[in-house]
C-alpha cells in the first residue's frame, strides 16, 4: 500500500507518499480502507520529534491519528465491527492514519459512522471532538458563567465554543477579522481580534472582575501566566498544552486528552443530524499530504480542519 512516511525525526520536508507493507491486523484490532484522514497538530510535532519525551516513535513512522473509511479486515477477537462496516477511527500517538490502509483498536476510539455524515466531516472529528470533550468536562462551566477561548476557531475551539454556548456560557473568543462572523454564528457573544490587539488588555476590558473560565489552546510553560491573570478569584484555567503546576496563583488544569465510551458516536450523532458543526478548511489529494502537512504547520488555514481523501 502507499503511506506519506517520515524516515526519521526532523523537518516536514523530508515527508513521501511511498509503498509500505499492508498493515496486519492483530488480536482486537481492526484494518481500515481509508477514505479521508484529517490533520493535527500533534501529528507535525511526532514528524519533527517536537513530542519525543512525551511520545515515542518508531521510525519508518507514518503520520496521522484521524481517519474515516471502510472496515476491510477484523483480527481476532473483534466483534463490534465486520468488513465493509464505514468507521471513524482515532489511532492516537501510534499513528498510521495517512495511508491506504490503518490500523485501530476495537475500543472507544472506533466507532460506527453515521450515514449522513461526509467522510472530510467524519475524518475531521475524533481528536478534535473527543478534546473539546475533555476540556468541556474540566472546565465545568455551568449556565451564566463566562469564559473565554483563545484558539476559538481551530478544531478543538470551534467545537468547545459550539458546545459552552449552547450550554448557556457567555462566550468571549479570539478570531481573526475573517473569521469573526464563523466564531459568532457558532454561538461566541464576544471576539478579540488577536491578530490586531492585545487580546489579553482587550479580554481584561471587557471582563474587569475576570472570567469564570479561561480555555487555552495557545500557550504552553511559562506564558500561561497572562492568560491566568484573566481568570476571576476561585475561577478555572484549561489548558490543552502543559506548563507549571501553579501559575500566578492558579493551579492550571492540563487535560490530556482520552477516548471516553459513547463520547465519539454522540459527538458524529450531534454533527450528522446538524446539531453541531465542524469545518473542514480544505481537502488535499493523498499525494498532496506532505504539502498539506507544510500548510498545517504554516498555519495557512486560520479555522477548521484540513482533510487528506484517497
Ligand atoms: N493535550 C491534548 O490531549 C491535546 C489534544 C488536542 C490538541 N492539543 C493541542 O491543543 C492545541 C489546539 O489544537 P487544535 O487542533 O484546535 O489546533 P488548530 O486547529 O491548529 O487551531 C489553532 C487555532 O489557534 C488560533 N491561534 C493561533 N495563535 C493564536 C493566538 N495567539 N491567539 C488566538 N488564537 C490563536 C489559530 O487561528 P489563527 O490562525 O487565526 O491564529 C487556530 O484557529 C494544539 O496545540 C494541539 O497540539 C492537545
Amino acid at each position: 500500500m502507499k503511506a506519506l512516511v517520515a524516515a526519521a525525526f526532523g523537518p516536514l520536508e523530508q515527508l513521501r507518499v511511498h509503498d509500505v507493507p499492508d498493515p496486519s491486523p492483530g488480536p482486537g484490532q481492526v484494518q481500515v480502507r481509508v477514505q479521508a484522514a484529517a490533520l493535527n497538530p500533534i501529528d507535525v510535532k511526532l514528524v519533527t520529534g517536537e513530542l519525543r519525551a512525551m511520545f515515542p516513535v518508531t521510525h519508518p513512522c507514518v503520520p496521522g491519528v484521524d481517519a474515516t473509511g471502510v472496515v476491510a479486515a477484523v483480527g481476532e477477537g473483534v466483534t463490534r465491527f465486520a468488513a465493509g462496516d464505514e468507521v471513524i477511527a482515532y489511532a492516537g500517538a501510534a499513528s498510521g492514519m495517512i495511508a491506504e490502509y490503518a490500523l485501530v483498536g476495537e475500543g472507544p476510539e472506533l466507532v460506527h459512522r453515521p450515514r449522513a455524515l461526509s467522510p472530510a466531516h467524519a475524518a475531521a472529528l475524533p481528536m478534535a471532538a473527543m478534546t473539546a470533550h475533555c476540556v468541556l468536562a474540566a472546565a465545568a462551566l455551568e449556565p451564566g458563567d463566562s469564559a473565554l477561548v483563545l484558539g476559538a476557531t481551530g478544531g478543538v475551539g470551534a467545537l468547545v465554543v459550539q458546545q459552552a454556548a449552547e450550554l448557556g456560557v457567555r462566550v468571549l473568543a479570539t478570531a481573526a477579522p475573517a473569521d469573526t462572523a464563523y466564531i459568532r454564528a457558532l454561538g461566541a457573544h464576544e471576539t478579540i481580534d488577536h491578530t490586531a490587539v492585545d487580546t489579553l488588555s482587550a479580554a481584561r476590558r471587557l471582563h474587569p472582575g475576570g472570567l469564570d473560565v479561561v480555555v487555552d489552546l495557545i500557550n504552553a510553560g511559562p506564558a500561561l501566566a497572562s492568560p491566568a491573570g484573566l481568570v476571576r478569584p476561585g475561577g478555572r484555567l484549561v489548558s490543552t498544552l502543559y506548563g507549571p503546576a501553579e501559575v500566578d496563583g492558579v493551579a492550571p488544569v492540563y487535560v490530556r486528552m482520552e477516548a471516553s465510551t459513547g463520547d465519539l458516536h454522540r459527538q458524529a450523532e450531534r454533527v450528522a443530524a446538524g446539531r453541531m458543526s465542524i469545518e473542514v478548511a480544505a481537502t488535499y489529494p493523498f499525494d498532496e499530504a506532505p504539502q498539506a502537512m507544510r500548510d498545517l504547520a504554516e498555519g495557512q488555514y486560520t479555522r477548521g480542519k484540513i482533510v487528506i481523501t484517497f
